[in-house]
């Protein structure tokens, strides 16, 4: 009678509910149980509900529209959940809540245009996100709020052309931040701050063109600095000499240099600073002044400072020509004067000595 009941249970279970589908009946590949499952390929409907015991779960290409939230909501030991090239086009409302084991999520290659404000709820253990190839076009304040054990974060291939300030604010672990090929136009001050740990910033074929002087100071750690393909006219010294760390690469070609003796100097002083390492600095073109175009800055470095010091020197002679016949003139007049006055002169000498 009770063996009849159980066998009623598992019937109604596996084959009755038609909400109910265990993906490692037919559908799915599956090791070890169900701790690692594979649905890599097959087309995942929203009612399937993966086994508790899941720890790793592949759902790429499984032309998913959405998270599929639902039949996540019990994977407490899931480490590893890869969502890649589906049509996701959210990700929010607390859609991974219940992953508290969760260390690497893979959502590169879907449509995601916006992060909702509870994206990162429950995801205190993650530390490898991959976002990239999305289009995503900002990253907000609250997104990322819960990510505290983050390690490395992909966002690259995206739309983004603002970073709200203190969005990254809570990946205080952070050691790797792929931001290239975005849209992003100037660095703020503090959009940096608490990424002490970060080792590598690619910021590689963005749009560029301002860096404010204190944005890399917080970064401690920095040991690549990628900013290649931008729209860099300028540095300032002060920008750089801020990273702190012994031996940071700093990658600055494909950007319009605007060839000055200003800019001779910021790189003469920054190669005179040890631990900061310029790459590719063979590899630097000036875009403007236009007589200099397409010349490498190493090739005209010498002479930009030139026309400034003959015009140093012709403003330094001019001064002193100016001088000597201001003396000479002075002199002259004085020795017409004694000539005439020479009796009243000495009485006021003689006066004012007293
Ligand atoms: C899942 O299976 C596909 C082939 O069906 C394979 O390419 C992929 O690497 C597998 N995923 C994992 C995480 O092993
Ligand atoms: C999945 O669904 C799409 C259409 O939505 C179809 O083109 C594709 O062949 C399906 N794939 C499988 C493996 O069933
Ligand atoms: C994220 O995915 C992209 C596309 O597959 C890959 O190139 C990149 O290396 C991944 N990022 C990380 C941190 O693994
Ligand atoms: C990227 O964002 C810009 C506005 O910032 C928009 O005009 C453009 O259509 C977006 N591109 C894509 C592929 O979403
Ligand atoms: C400089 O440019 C050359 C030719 O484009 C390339 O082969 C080389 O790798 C570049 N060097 C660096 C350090 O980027
Ligand atoms: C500079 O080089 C680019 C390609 O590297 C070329 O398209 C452009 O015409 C060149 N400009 C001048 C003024 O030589």
């Amino acid at each position: 009678m009770h063996a009849h009941y159980l066998l009623w249970i598992w019937i109604h279970f596996s084959f009755g509910n038609t909400d109910f589908q265990n993906p490692c009946q037919k559908i799915c590949l599956c090791k070890e149980g169900a701790k690692f499952v594979n649905c890599s390929g097959v087309n995942v409907t929203d009612g399937i509900i993966f086994p508790a015991e899941t720890e790793h779960l592949d759902l790429s290409l499984s032309n998913l529209d959405s998270v599929p939230s639902k039949g996540l909501r019990s994977l407490w030991k899931l480490q590893v959940l890869l969502l890649s090239g589906n049509r996701i086009t959210h990700a929010g409302e607390e859609a991974f809540s219940a992953l508290e084991s969760l260390q690497k999520l893979d959502l590169h290659g879907n449509e995601i245009t916006v992060l909702g404000s509870s994206f990162s709820t429950g995801l205190a253990s993650l530390q490898e996100l991959n976002l990239s190839y999305n289009r995503l076009q900002e990253l907000h304040y609250k997104s990322l709020q819960h990510f505290e054990n983050l390690q490395k974060l992909s966002i690259q291939n995206n739309n983004i052309s603002s970073i709200e300030m203190g969005a990254f604010r809570s990946l205080t672990r952070l050691r790797q931040l792929h931001l290239q090929n975005n849209h992003l136009l100037n660095l703020h001050n503090g959009v940096f701050s608490m990424l002490q740990r970060l080792e590598v910033l690619n910021l590689e074929g963005n749009r560029i063109k301002t860096i404010a002087s204190e944005v890399f100071t917080p970064l401690n750690s920095l040991t690549v600095l990628d900013l290649v393909h931008n729209e860099i006219e300028h540095v300032r010294f002060k920008t750089f000499l801020s990273l702190q760390t012994p031996g940071t690469h700093i990658l600055l070609s494909s950007n319009p240099w605007f060839c000055d003796c200003d800019l001779q100097r910021v790189f003469a002083k920054l190669h005179s600073v040890r631990r900061l390492i310029l790459d590719d600095y063979d590899n630097l073109t000036c875009m403007e002044p236009q007589v200099l175009r397409n010349l490498s800055l190493v090739a005209v470095d010498t002479q930009l400072c030139i026309a400034e010091t003959v015009t140093v020197l012709v403003i330094t002679f001019t001064v002193f020509i100016t001088v000597v016949a201001a003396i000479v003139m002075a002199e002259r007049n004085r020795k017409k004067r004694t000539g005439k006055h020479w009796s009243e002169d000495n009485d006021l000498s003689y006066e004012s000595q007293d």
